[in-house]
């Protein structure tokens, strides 16, 4: 009996607890007026750095000028994010991800014995090869780039870092892959021909579409309803490498 009565002391404190919380919480916002932010937060499928401005244009690499005095080992360091799931050793064993000898230039896809997401499979319709400018769109932000891919890794935003990770792949079985002549059209200054391929998406990404479910809503209240909007593809647990 008195056992629970002792219970209920315990409750009843943790219950005050909680409504004080509550009050101090509700008090301090109505003091300090807490407006719904003009942009909405999300959570993008891109941890590094938020991304650009919708309204920047991004220009790709000019691979002519950035591939022959890329850093390899900078490259090799970086594939480091990588190996948890790849080999890229020619004959290596596929892993959680396929192994990436030749990667580029190579086939979407393509890789023998291993199981590609559906959505890989129907990106392979459209991007048949992985050229530098897929490489560099996927590793940016796979999800983003192949929404529905199995490859849960958030991206690496940094554009240096991806040209000599780039650059090494391409050392690792993909040296027949001819570098592309400098291209003046994306040398900085230049007035973008037509913007990269891709770009829009990340607007679009914005809105909900690829793992973006809203961290929070109107005025901090948590965002139930949101959800379920999400598309079914569902993508990737947390990135394990950030
Ligand atoms: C958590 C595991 C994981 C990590 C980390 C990872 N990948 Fe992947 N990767 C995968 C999986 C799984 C696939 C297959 C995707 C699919 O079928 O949708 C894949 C596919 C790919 C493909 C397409 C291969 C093909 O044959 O079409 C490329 C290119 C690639 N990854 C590059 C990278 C690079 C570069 C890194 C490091 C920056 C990386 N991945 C990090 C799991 C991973």
């Amino acid at each position: 009996m008195s056992g629970d009565l002792k219970w209920n002391k315990i409750l009843g404190a943790g219950l005050a607890t909680v409504f004080v919380i509550l009050v101090v919480r509700e008090g301090t916002a109505f003091i300090y007026h807490n407006e719904a932010p003009e942009k909405m937060g999300y959570l993008v499928n891109a941890p590094e750095e938020a991304a650009g401005g919708a309204a920047e244009v991004v220009l790709p690499p000019d691979w002519g000028t950035v591939l022959p005095i890329a850093d390899l080992a900078a490259g090799e360091a970086a594939f480091a994010r990588c190996k948890s799931c790849h080999t890229v050793d020619a004959g290596g064993p596929n892993g959680i991800g396929p192994n990436l000898n030749g990667i580029a230039g190579r086939a979407t896809a393509s890789h023998a014995g291993f199981a590609y997401s559906d959505a890989m499979k129907a990106h392979a319709g459209t991007n048949p090869t992985w050229t530098l400018d897929e490489l560099d769109l996927f590793i940016t932000a796979p999800g983003r780039h192949v929404p529905g891919t199995k490859m849960s890794f958030a991206g690496i935003r940094d554009t240096a870092t991806r040209v000599n990770l780039i650059a090494w792949l391409r050392s690792q079985g993909s040296a027949g892959m001819a570098i592309p002549a400098p291209d003046p059209a994306r040398q900085p200054g230049a007035a973008p021909a037509a913007p990269v391929e891709g770009a829009e998406a990340a607007g679009a990404e914005n809105g909900g579409q690829t793992g973006g479910a809203p961290v929070t809503g109107a005025a901090g209240q948590p965002t139930t309803a949101a959800t379920p909007a999400a598309p079914p593809a569902a993508t990737s647990p947390a990135p394990p490498n950030t």
